[in-house]
Parts: C-alpha cells; structure tokens; sequence
C-alpha cells in the first residue's frame, strides 16, 4: 500500500506549486488535485513555451501519467473547455490522461455574478476575489444546494440548473447588484451560458468517475501518487487570514476530503515557499514593501496574477507565517522557488517575529487583520551572483545557503530543493 505525497503552497499562493509538480511528476503515476478552482493559475516553463493551468493538474504535459480532478475541486465548464483546448493547440491531448470526479461540484454562470454582486455588497472590504465563481459555489456545495459533475449526466439537470440560476438572479437583486449589466469577459450572462452550456459537450465526453475508488486502488496497487494543492496556507478558509481567504481548505488536511483517502495515507509533505513573499487581493501582509524593493520584487519576479493579470503585492519572507503553515501541514520537506529574483539585492531581510501592541511574538494572532502589525527584522548580505549558472545545490553561493539554512533552523524543516528559473531544468535538488 502505498501513500499520497503532497505538494502544496506555505504562502499567500503563487509559490511556484505548477512548476514543482511538473517537476516532480516524473517520480509518480498519478497527479490528484484536491480543491480550488479556476482561481489557481499554475504556471509551467519549458522547451521556451509558458503555460499556464488553472483546474487541470500539474502532470497533464507527461504523456504516461495519469492526472485526476478531484471531488474537492470545482469545475467551471467554459474555462475547463478553454483550457482543453489550448492544451491540444500545443499537441497535448488530455482525453485519455485526465480523469475527473463525479462529485467535483461545478461553477455556473450565476456564480461568477453572485461573486462579483457580493463583492460588489462589501464596498471596501471586498476580498480581491478572482471573480471565477469560488466563494458561491463552495457555499452551495455547504448548504446542499450545489451541482456536481455527475449531475450533466442525468435527465433532469436542466432542471436543477435553472432552479439554481433563478435564487442566485434573486440573491443578486436582493444585494442591488445591476445582473443586466453584468459581464464575463464581454459577454452577458445569457451569453456566457450558451458557450457554457456547449462546454459541458467536451466535459461529457472525459472519464467522469468515483475518484476515490480510483485513488485508493491505485494506493492499493502500490502506485504513486502526488496531491497538487492550489492557493497556499494562509488562504485556508480556517486558518487564513479570514476574511480575506479563499473557500477551501488549502492545507494537508483538505487532501483527505478533496481526494476521499484517509490520513494515514498521506505520505510526504513537501511544502513551497518563495524566498520572499507575496500576496495579490486585499488582506493583512506584515511584510509588505511600499518603497522600491518592493517593486524591483515586483519587476524581477514579473509578479503578475496568473489567473487575473494584477500586480501582487510583494515583501521579505514571513517567518511566523511559514512556521504556521509548516505546523499546520505537517511539511517534511520544503521547497524554495525565486531566490534569483534577488540576486542583485545587497542586502536581504527576513521577518522573525512581530510587534503587536508592544509585545513580541512568533503567534499569528486571532485579530491578524485589525491588529498593526510591526514586523522585527533580521538581515543577510546579498549573495549578488547569478543563480541560474549553479548546476547543483552545492554550488549555490555560500551568503544564499546561510540564508536557507536560517529557514530551516526556524521552520525545523529541511529544504529538498531550491528553483533558481521559472524553467523546468533549474530546480536544484538538495
Ligand atoms: P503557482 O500558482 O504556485 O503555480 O505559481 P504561479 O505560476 O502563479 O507563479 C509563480 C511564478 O513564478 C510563475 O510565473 C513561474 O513561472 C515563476 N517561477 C517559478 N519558480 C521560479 C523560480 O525559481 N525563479 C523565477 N525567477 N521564477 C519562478
Ligand atoms: P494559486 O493556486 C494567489 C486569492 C485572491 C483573493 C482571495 C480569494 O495560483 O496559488 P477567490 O477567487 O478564491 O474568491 O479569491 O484569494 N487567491 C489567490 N492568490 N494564488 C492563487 O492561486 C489564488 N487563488 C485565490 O486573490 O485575495
Ligand atoms: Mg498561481
């Protein structure tokens, strides 16, 4: 019996997870997302070509390799579609290599127009949603009002559909939200879901199953498996910097209820961070740069959404924050991505506890968006060498070691690997 690794993001999203699953999926058989949606925008570099997946999992571009949607997972039709297809514009054919989950709950239309009408409700405390319909769905699949995959298959899903449809038009009214003037893209919502409803066509014609027996036979069967998470630690709906969270559990945890398979079989925690952080959307981020280190992050790291295209906010790495997150995960291994963003820097900082009303501490408090928070920081000489010219971890300069070993000390985690390029080929294993 074998059990699940899993690879999921320490930060606010946006670690590298894309790029380290294609990386890694070499070493397994199966490639599981297990929640998230259309709101992961996971970036892949090789061959010269950029791509970017924002529901079908990390492995797709290994021929051999099986990659399973799980049930945790939600499914948006069109952008499901939209994303087949530039898959098989670049000759990958996912048909046969992609299974995905009966019970995965899918994303309509109205969704995406009671995001944008409850986003619109909160003013100025609007999350920074992504607008892909995430928040809604997740609340029908809570309240038992949801549609899965499997429903399309069934003769009275219309039925549902347009049951569904009727209370979110209503609910939007309700909060005074102008639904005829509503757009996805620069469609209407009657026209988005004409071209959704067509992609329901291609999402019928892929393997739809029970993922869970799927997986648990395949552990069985002494295959390998790797859990892709999506969005990263602090954006768990507990634990995240709530409110301004994502709505699914990004943590190890929501590997055994978005994939079916029971804890003692998680295997491996590998655990990504950027050598720095960043976060895109509103919400607390102690170390944030509003001078020009942070935007020459910003510049170097072209850090720009995936899925939304906005500048994300950038600052030094989070101790407190990356000690959470290792604690909740239960990380084995970390992965760090992006140190050569700051090759240039002369000097780099690192955040080791916070100030909160006069009193140190390492505890992510409870009031984390009230709060001010005052980040305490400690500094490391720049290593100013190129990183992409190191072959082997061990020839990465010794002022970058000295830094990554002050992560491990405060996290207790060893790091496996480093990425020193946004391309395949640069991933440094320890
Ligand atoms: P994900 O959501 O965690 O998969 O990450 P994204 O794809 O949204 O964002 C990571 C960005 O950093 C992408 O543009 C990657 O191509 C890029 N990237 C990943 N690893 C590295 C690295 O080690 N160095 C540099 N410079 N870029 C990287
Ligand atoms: P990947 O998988 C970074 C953020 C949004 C917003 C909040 C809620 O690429 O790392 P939602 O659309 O879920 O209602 O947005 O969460 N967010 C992400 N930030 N990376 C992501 O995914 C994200 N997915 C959601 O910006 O602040
Ligand atoms: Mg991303």
């Amino acid at each position: 019996m074998s059990k699940v690794d899993v690879l999921l993001g320490l930060q606010w999203g946006d670690e590298g997870k894309g790029k380290i699953v294609d990386v890694l999926t070499p070493h397994y058989d199966v490639i599981a997302r297990f929640q998230g949606g259309p709101n992961a925008g996971h970036t892949l570099e090789f061959n010269g070509i950029k791509h970017v997946l924002h529901i079908i999992p990390s492995g797709i571009f290994h021929k051999d390799k099986l990659n399973v949607i799980g049930n945790g997972v939600l499914i948006e039709p069109a952008i499901f579609n939209d994303e087949v297809e530039a898959l098989r514009q670049k000759n990958v054919e996912p048909i046969d290599n992609l299974f995905i989950s009966k019970k995965a709950h899918l994303i309509l239309p109205s969704h995406r127009l009671l995001d944008a009408a409850n986003e619109q409700a909160k003013g100025n405390a609007k999350i920074g949603s992504t607008l892909k319909g995430i928040g809604p769905a997740y609340t029908d699949k809570i309240a038992r009002t949801g549609i899965r995959v499997g429903d399309i298959l069934e003769f009275d899903f219309r039925e549902k559909y347009q049951l569904l449809k009727f209370q979110h038009i209503q609910i939007a009214k309700m909060l005074k939200f102008d639904v005829d003037s509503f757009r996805i893209g620069d469609l209407t919502l009657d026209q988005y879901e004409v071209k959704w409803m067509e992609a329901l066509e291609t999402l019928r014609k892929f393997n739809l199953i029970n993922s869970e027996y799927f997986i648990n036979q395949c552990l069985k069967d002494g295959k390998k498996v790797l859990a892709e998470g999506a969005q990263g630690s602090m954006l768990d709906i507990d634990f995240g910097s709530y409110p301004f969270v994502t709505s699914s559990s990004t943590i190890t945890a929501g590997v055994c209820s978005g994939l079916g398979v029971a804890p003692s079989s998680i295997g491996r925690v590998m655990g990504i961070t950027k050598a720095y952080c960043t976060r895109v959307g509103a919400g607390p981020f102690p170390t944030e740069l509003f001078d020009s280190t942070g935007r020459t992050l910003c510049e170097i790291g072209h850090e720009y959404g995936a899925t939304t295209g906005r500048s994300r906010r950038c600052g030094w790495i989070d101790m407190p924050a990356l000690q959470y997150a290792c604690m909740l995960n239960g990380v084995t291994d970390l992965i760090v991505t992006k140190p050569d963003v700051m090759d240039d820097f002369d000097e780099v900082k690192m955040c080791v506890s916070y100030t909160i009303n006069g009193k140190e501490t390492q505890e992510i408090p409870f009031e984390f968006n009230e709060v001010e928070i005052h980040p305490n920081l400690i500094s490391f000489e720049g290593w100013k060498q190129h990183l992409n010219q190191a072959t082997k971890y061990a020839e990465l300069p010794e002022k970058l070691r000295k830094y990554l070993q002050e992560i491990e000390h405060r996290t207790g985690v060893n790091i496996m690997a480093v990425s020193v390029s946004p391309d395949r080929k640069d991933v440094l294993f320890k």
